[in-house]
């Protein structure tokens, strides 16, 4: 069927005239015109119902619903917070050397200690434990201080030679360059380079072993072996926290070491601690 010209419908225009075009002033379909209204009554409603308006740097108007995105998350986090209460108050007190016989309390220890750890440790010691020049490898059985349960929860409780607490583990490694003569130093140098297997001058070693008994063995025992109440290094393992090169070794003992670990009673929880105590307890060295 043929349309009509719209000239024939009659419909008003708006006197709008553009080169022979004209704009014609039809009305808004009903339905239209309502949704229309029904938009700005709805958004007028939503804004006095929620938050909405930013009347500050600090914030916008609350809403009457007092809802938020945030208040969201809080509550989430608050469910689970709740849920592990109990958990939590049992792990801050238990006996850690106990804890194999509490799987359930091991098993979210340990998964609580592994985000814990990827949290506050990881920075330090690495993400998989295996440290760095200066941080120890957590995931062996070679301990400055102690591998059983106990001793590493004191560690990571009080930290080392950490000045904040007053418990924190001490034990220096002097800075020997200005205390013992040049051809001392050198001898001692051989000697521990040749205790765990290195290449050296066997009798500038034979010589520094009289230079390590008489200033030395004090701290790391008379076979090297270490002293873990000073937190000495083992010396014949051939595992090194300042490495074991030479020079390495001629830095250490030359300008002495002490490294520090913060106190992580100021920063975590009992229950926090327990559970990184039995994270890494568990990854391989502990004893
Ligand atoms: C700021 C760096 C730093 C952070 C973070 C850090 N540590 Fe340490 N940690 C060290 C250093 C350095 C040592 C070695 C200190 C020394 O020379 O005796 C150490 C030593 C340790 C030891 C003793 C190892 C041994 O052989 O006896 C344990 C256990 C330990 N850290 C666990 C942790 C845990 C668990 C965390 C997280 C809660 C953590 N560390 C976070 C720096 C850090
Ligand atoms: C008063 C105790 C003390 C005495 C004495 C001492 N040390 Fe140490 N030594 C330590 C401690 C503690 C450390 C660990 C420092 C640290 O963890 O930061 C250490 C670390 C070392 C290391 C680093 C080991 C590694 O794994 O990188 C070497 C090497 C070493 N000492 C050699 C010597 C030699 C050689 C002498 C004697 C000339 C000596 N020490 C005397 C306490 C002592």
């Amino acid at each position: 069927m043929a349309r009509k010209p719209t000239e024939e419908k009659n419909i008003p225009t708006t006197g709008h005239e553009w080169d022979g075009i004209k704009e014609y002033d039809n009305p808004m379909p009903r339905w239209w015109v309502w949704v229309f209204y029904a938009t700005i009554i709805w958004g007028i409603g939503y804004t006095i119902a929620y938050p909405a308006w930013p009347i500050s740097k600090s914030g916008a108007t609350p809403g009457l619903l007092h809802w938020s995105t945030r208040g969201d998350v809080a509550a989430e986090i608050q469910k689970f917070t709740d849920m592990n209460a109990d958990l939590n108050a049992k792990l801050a007190s238990a006996d850690l050397t106990a804890l194999d016989d509490d799987a359930a309390l091991k098993n979210y220890a340990v998964q609580y200690g592994r985000a814990t750890f990827a949290t506050f440790c990881s920075q330090c010691h690495g993400s998989g434990a295996a440290g760095a020049k200066g941080y120890p490898n957590l995931l062996d059985n070679d301990w400055l201080w102690g591998g059983d349960i106990e001793t590493i929860r004191t560690t990571v409780t009080h930290g080392i030679r950490s000045a904040a607490d007053e418990e924190t583990r001490i034990g220096d490694m002097p800075a020997w360059g200005d205390m013992l003569e040049e051809e001392e130093l050198a001898n001692v140098i051989e000697y521990v380079v040749s205790l765990a297997g290195g290449e050296h001058d066997a009798a500038m070693a034979e010589a520094g072993k009289e230079v390590f008994a008489d200033n030395c063995a004090a701290c790391h025992g008379d076979d090297a072996t270490g002293d873990r109440d000073l937190g000495a290094p083992n010396l014949t393992d051939a595992i090194w926290l300042y490495g074991g090169d030479r020079d390495s070794i001629t830095e250490t003992i030359k300008g002495g070491r002490a490294g520090v670990m913060p106190n992580w009673n100021a920063k975590l929880s009992a229950s926090q601690i327990a559970a990184v105590t039995a994270y890494v307890h568990q990854l391989g060295g502990g004893e």
